[in-house]
């Protein structure tokens, strides 16, 4: 059988299919469906920066009381930062696989310290899920990616174990912006982040919360991203879009993945999906007479370069039967 371990972030992990940090994986038993699956890695869901700001008495400064009752009710921010460190300890005691904490955070103020106690709780590595948005008008493109790195620096100087950061598509600069990251010591980088959306409901003029899964095609644009990125940068990339079957898994490592993380497709199937994403890579790679993950991992653009240029065009100039760009 191929051998489909992987070395991710420092961590040996025996499959790139990671369960991505979801309210699911909040569950205990879950987790160990994860594990009993095969999968690589569990990310634990996000403790949000809210959540400490909240208990150090200062989360009005930025929330309006109403707009914060409504996050805490729909965007499942339900640990206080004491419940999160002992809901680090219970899943590293819970599974064997490496554990990954993850904090959603906007700056360094409130929880960098924090870190190290996420640490000692026994998280074999922490995935940090900034989310800082330049919502006003007098906030750089510059500063905005400053503050990323300002967080990346400071939780680098905290803890010891690896370190890595999930970014939203929002860039304007995206392999720009992962090879700064790279540079101030980011571990990892998982592309992308999905944030909570919000509508307007027409009838009664309230924000109300779109709970939305991935559709299969939205991988194609962070496909482009992985591709375009790996090739340039060498920080571990995560895929985080999107993967429903082997197929889509196979591309994100083709395109330079190392690892791949799955949430909606949890949520759809079930953990099983796991067993059968890897079943699916063993399957592709024996087929193939690939042996292991080194020979799969890029694939398709280290080695073709002239591929990784026509995910560089970004028009449609004509796709006809079989030939995609002429
Ligand atoms: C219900 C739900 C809750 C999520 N919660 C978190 C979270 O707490 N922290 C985080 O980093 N990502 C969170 N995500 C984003 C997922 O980890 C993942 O990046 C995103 O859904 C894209 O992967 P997918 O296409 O496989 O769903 C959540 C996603 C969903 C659907």
């Amino acid at each position: 059988m191929a051998d489909i371990s992987v070395d991710y972030m420092g961590l040996q992990l025996t499959s790139p299919v990671i369960a991505g940090s979801s309210t699911l994986t909040k569950d205990m038993d879950n987790l160990r469906r994860a594990e009993d699956a095969g999968a690589g890695a569990v990310v634990l869901k996000s403790l949000f920066e809210e959540e400490i700001r909240l208990e150090a008495g200062t989360v009005e400064e930025t929330y309006h009381p109403e707009a914060y009752d409504y996050m805490t009710a729909d965007a499942a921010m339900v640990y206080g930062s004491g419940e999160y460190l002992e809901y680090v300890k219970r899943a590293a005691d819970k599974v064997t696989i490496p554990v990954i904490a993850s904090i959603n955070c906007e700056g360094t103020k409130w929880w960098a310290k924090f870190a190290g106690d996420i640490e000692e709780a026994g998280a074999d590595a922490i995935e940090l899920n900034i989310a800082f948005m330049p919502f006003e008008a007098d906030i750089t493109g510059q500063e905005t990616e400053e503050r990323y790195l300002e967080v990346v620096k400071e939780v680098k100087k905290t803890v010891s174990i690896p370190v890595g950061v999930k970014i939203g598509a929002n860039f304007s600069a995206i392999p720009n912006m992962i090879r700064k990251l790279e540079e101030v010591g980011a571990d990892s980088v998982t592309m992308f982040n999905k944030y909570f959306q919000l509508k307007i409901n027409t009838r009664t003029l309230e924000l109300e919360p779109v709970h939305t899964f991935s559709a299969p095609s939205d991988a194609y644009s962070v496909l482009r991203w992985v591709a375009v990125a790996s090739r340039q940068c060498g920080v571990d990339i995560s895929a985080s879009t999107g993967v429903y079957d082997e197929d889509m898994l196979i591309q994100y490592l083709l395109a330079g993945a190392k690892t791949v993380q799955v949430t909606s497709a949890l949520y759809k199937n079930g953990m099983s999906q796991i067993s059968d994403l890897n079943s699916g890579l063993q399957a592709w790679m024996k087929k193939r007479n690939i042996n292991e993950m080194n020979d799969v991992i890029g694939l398709a653009t280290r080695k073709k370069i002239r591929q990784v240029q026509t995910f560089e065009r970004l028009q449609y100039i004509k796709i006809a039967d079989g030939a995609i760009f002429q």
